[in-house]
């Protein structure tokens, strides 16, 4: 038995679909646990890219189970939209399966994302406006339609009436604009269930007949540990939880199934939106590590927040998801700089600090404390093996193992399945 969580160790975007690609090389089913379309996975396979944000990464093996869980929120017009670029570009889909208990986001929530994002001026989130927060509050408080309520039409047709019922209310007195129609949206989601119950299933019962077969289960997590709604940079966060434990509960599985943990971190950190992030580099730097790591979103195109890797937040994220192992991502993009560096700790004030500080105006002025390390000039593109890294590469390794005390076990140095340096076993 195996089942690995595969976690964002930052902000996000840390490369996870690469990863979560090469790991499923060896996994028989691949679980999708949280968020939604807001995530953006770009994974290169035989050397064609594929962009995906809602199935998983897995999927572009032919014989892997791929599941989407209960604690994902599903656009059903954009899953459509993406089975048909997959099914398009020759990627068989027959072996993904959708929990029944996966919420809907309907079109409501994507018009509120977008006025309530608009609403909040200069607090702006920076949220990718796809509905995500918005059909995350109806599940909290209970109202939310499930992918099982699409499936009969009554069930649907009451829960869609109440709901527009308050929505509407939301959109013309809070909001000032035009009311939703029920007929529209209840034709245009029976017609989405119509095209997706063949693969709704209890995916809880199907994951846990998987890891009793013996089967390899790989959770995919999305986004990353600072956005997760409780132990991330709150509130610029997402309302998921992104952590590992949150695969226990948006897949239906107990933590005592869980075998590993691997904590996907790029080489520097990245961050889209609003909120804190102390070692931006707003200089010539960012500009260049964005441009050489094409750090611009793959669902909003936004350009990416570039920085120096943070050892803070990564110890950080060891902790709260009991991370085994690195997978450390991109670490091509920082040849050609004369010196690197790393932030050990924050300066607050006075003192200086060695942990994540819990609050967020602290966190906010936070200054880094960094090491520098000497750069590397050599092409890594093409390296396969540690030890033939450059000297430099290899103790810039070394040096953010030693302060996570968590090996990196793997080591990325390129987008392609074969630029994957792997120094020990994971399934
Ligand atoms: P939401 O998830 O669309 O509500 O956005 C909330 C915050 O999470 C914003 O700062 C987004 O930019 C960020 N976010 C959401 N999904 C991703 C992702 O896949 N990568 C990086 N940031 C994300």
């Amino acid at each position: 038995m195996a089942a690995i969580v595969l976690i964002g160790a930052q902000w996000g975007d840390e490369g996870k679909g690469k990863i979560t690609d090469f790991l499923a090389q060896k996994a028989e089913v691949v679980v999708r646990y949280q968020g939604g379309n807001n995530a953006g996975h770009t994974v290169v396979a035989n050397g064609e890219e594929f962009k995906l944000h809602l199935i998983p990464s897995g999927i572009l093996y032919e014989n892997k189970t791929c599941i989407i869980g209960n604690g994902v929120v599903v656009d059903p017009k954009v899953l459509l939209q993406e089975l048909d670029y997959l099914n398009s570009r020759g990627v068989k889909t027959g072996k993904l399966l959708i929990s029944t208990n996966a919420q809907v986001i309907m079109p409501y929530h994507r018009l509120l994302d977008a006025l309530e994002e608009d609403a909040r001026g200069a607090n702006k989130i920076g949220t990718t406006k796809r509905g995500i927060g918005p059909a995350y509050m109806d599940k909290s408080a209970r109202i939310g339609i499930r992918i099982i309520d699409l499936l009969d039409k009554d069930v649907f047709e009451a829960k869609l009436r109440r709901n527009l019922q308050e929505k509407n209310t939301l959109l013309t007195k809070i909001y000032g604009v035009q009311p939703l129609e029920f007929e529209e949206i209840y034709t245009e989601y029976l017609g989405y269930a119509e095209r997706i119950k063949h693969l709704v299933t209890d995916s809880s019962l199907a994951i846990d007949s998987s890891i009793r077969n013996g089967e390899k289960v790989l959770f995919e997590g999305a986004q990353g540990t600072l956005l997760d709604l409780d132990h991330g940079t709150y509130p610029y966060v997402t309302s998921s939880h992104p952590i590992a434990g949150g695969a226990c509960i948006g897949a239906g599985v107990g933590p005592t199934k869980i075998t590993r943990v691997v904590g996907v971190v790029k080489a520097y950190t990245t961050r889209v939106g609003e909120g804190p992030f102390p070692t931006e580099l707003l200089d010539e730097t960012g500009e260049k590590i964005r441009q050489i790591g094409h750090e611009f979103g793959t669902t909003t195109g936004r350009a990416r927040r570039c920085g120096w890797f943070d050892a803070v937040i990564a110890r950080y994220a060891v902790r709260v998801s009991g991370i085994s192992d690195f997978a450390v991502t991109k670490l091509d993009v920082l040849t050609g700089l004369d010196k690197i560096k790393i932030c050990v700790g924050y300066r607050v004030g006075g003192e200086v600090i060695y942990e994540f500080p819990q609050s967020q105006k602290i966190f906010t002025d936070c200054i880094p404390v960094y090491e520098e390390m000497p750069g590397w000039q050599e092409d890594l593109t093409g390296v396969r093996k540690f030890e033939d890294l450059p000297v430099e590469a290899q103790n810039y390794v070394k040096r953010i193992e030693q302060l996570t005390e968590t090996s990196a076990t793997i080591v990325a140095v390129g987008p392609g399945r074969e630029q994957t340096i792997v120094r020990g076993e994971i399934f």
